[in-house]
């Protein structure tokens, strides 16, 4: 189930790959509990440097649901050409702050948490350095719902619909912001710039039919053509869009940024003149379905480990655990992908299961009761909701063992 094809090439890569990984575990004293979560930083870094070539200047907003842990967010920020953290709850961006992991966090979703938001209005300091999304004069009155004076001003962006008007008045992206007209984002503009204790700083306009949906899958030629024309219609007519509502809101406010984007899309984004950031974060990772994009060739750097625990038969290896799918429209793309050693493949009938996780396929036969199989998850940052640590290979070594969100005690959901 889920075969991939594989060249000689990236059989043997594969292979290498599990060596790797397999020698440095080995070398951690005691023994790390399983699952057990590597990220390759050479592949990382050479992700970051990838997308910020590709950005072409503008600079990266570091989307954090996609990494989930403190201490790659804090890599990540230290490079050139990443700027801020495009954070995925309230509270999250208020412990971001506060552990010193960023001063500029923009909640890239609105929100309606009033115990966080009762504790950013009575904090300047948190306030200056989080940015919420609005959509809604009602996320305005959450906001005053709970906050018992105007002293401290509230960072607002505009999240802009950005899915592509297709003919019939079919939409074609994520369904969020009811923004969607000049006339829409300028009556909401005014009600913020209108309401005493808000400032209007931004705008996010996240295409996610171009960004998120890779378009160079092999076997699926008739729907990656589809997928291709949803891009490239997509592309100049948000240039347009953008435009027009830039030059409306120009004549109201000064704004501080305009996010646009995501990992699949870097190169496009960045070039409209009207973003002045992109958000990216799934590119660091590359997580299996991030492996089919035009845009960028796949570096995976995100491991984790799990034990046979028995052979069931000569055919079979299970695995102790292996359940970690993704979210999403539900699909055989949303499985882990088991990885190395190469040649196993999920079973059907059990997929990858709640505790144990059957492996059929000719790389079993290599596979003996206490070896690790090295498993990607489908999504970025879902597969440090699973592990509370991770760690963290240089060359052929771990050189750090870090928490991640869930290890930190937290968990934003
Ligand atoms: C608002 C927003 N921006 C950007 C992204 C892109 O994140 P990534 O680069 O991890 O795909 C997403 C992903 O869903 C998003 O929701």
């Amino acid at each position: 189930m889920g075969a991939t094809r594989e060249t000689v090439a990236g059989l043997t890569e594969r292979h290498r790959l599990r060596a790797r990984l397999d020698a440095a575990v080995a070398g951690l004293a005691p023994a790390p509990p399983t699952p057990c979560a590597v990220v390759d930083l050479d592949a990382f870094d050479a992700n970051a440097t990838d997308l910020v070539r590709r950005a072409g200047g503008t600079p990266i907003r570091v989307a954090s649901k996609s990494l989930r842990v403190p201490a790659l967010l804090a890599r990540v920020l230290a490079r050139d050409g990443f700027a801020g953290v495009l954070g995925y709850t309230l509270a999250e961006a208020l412990w971001l702050h506060e552990t010193g992991v960023s001063d500029d966090v923009v909640v890239a979703y609105p929100t309606v948490d009033r115990a966080s938001l009762a504790a950013l209005t009575a904090s300047p300091g948190a306030a200056a350095a989080v940015t919420l999304m609005v959509d809604d004069v009602a996320h305005l009155d959450v906001v005053d719902s709970v906050r018992s004076s105007l002293a401290v001003p509230v960072r607002v962006a505009l999240d802009v619909d950005a899915a592509l008007a297709a003919p019939g008045g079919v939409r074609v992206g994520p369904r969020r912001s009811p923004l969607r007209s000049v006339a829409d984002v300028v009556a909401l503009a005014e009600a913020v710039l209108a309401r005493p204790g808000f400032r209007l700083v931004g705008v996010m306009t996240y295409e996610g039919q171009v960004a998120g949906v890779p378009d160079d899958v092999p076997g699926q030629r008739a729907r990656m053509g589809v997928v291709r024309r949803i891009k490239s219609a997509s592309v100049p007519q948000l240039v347009e869009r953008r435009a027009a509502v830039a030059a409306a809101l120009d004549d109201l406010v000064e704004l501080e940024f305009w996010n646009a984007g995501g990992s699949g899309s870097v190169e496009t984004s960045a070039a409209d003149p009207v973003v002045t950031e992109v958000a990216a974060g799934s590119g660091l990772l590359v997580p299996g379905l991030f492996d089919h994009y035009r845009s960028f060739v796949p570096r995976p750097a995100a491991y984790v480990g799990v034990p046979v625990t028995r052979r069931p038969d000569a055919r079979t290896a299970t695995v102790h655990g292996g359940g970690y799918v993704a979210s999403g429209p539900v699909g055989v793309d949303r499985l882990p992908l088991p990885w190395a050693p190469p040649g196993l493949e999920l079973t059907s009938l059990e997929a990858a299961g709640e505790v144990q996780t059957p492996l059929v396929g000719p790389g079993v036969d290599v596979l003996r009761v206490g070896d690790l199989v090295w498993f990607r998850h489908a999504k970025s940052g879902e597969l440090f909701e699973h592990t509370d640590r991770v760690h963290l290979l240089s060359g052929r070594a771990i050189g750090e063992t870090v928490a991640t969100y869930r290890g930190a005690g937290r968990s934003f959901g």
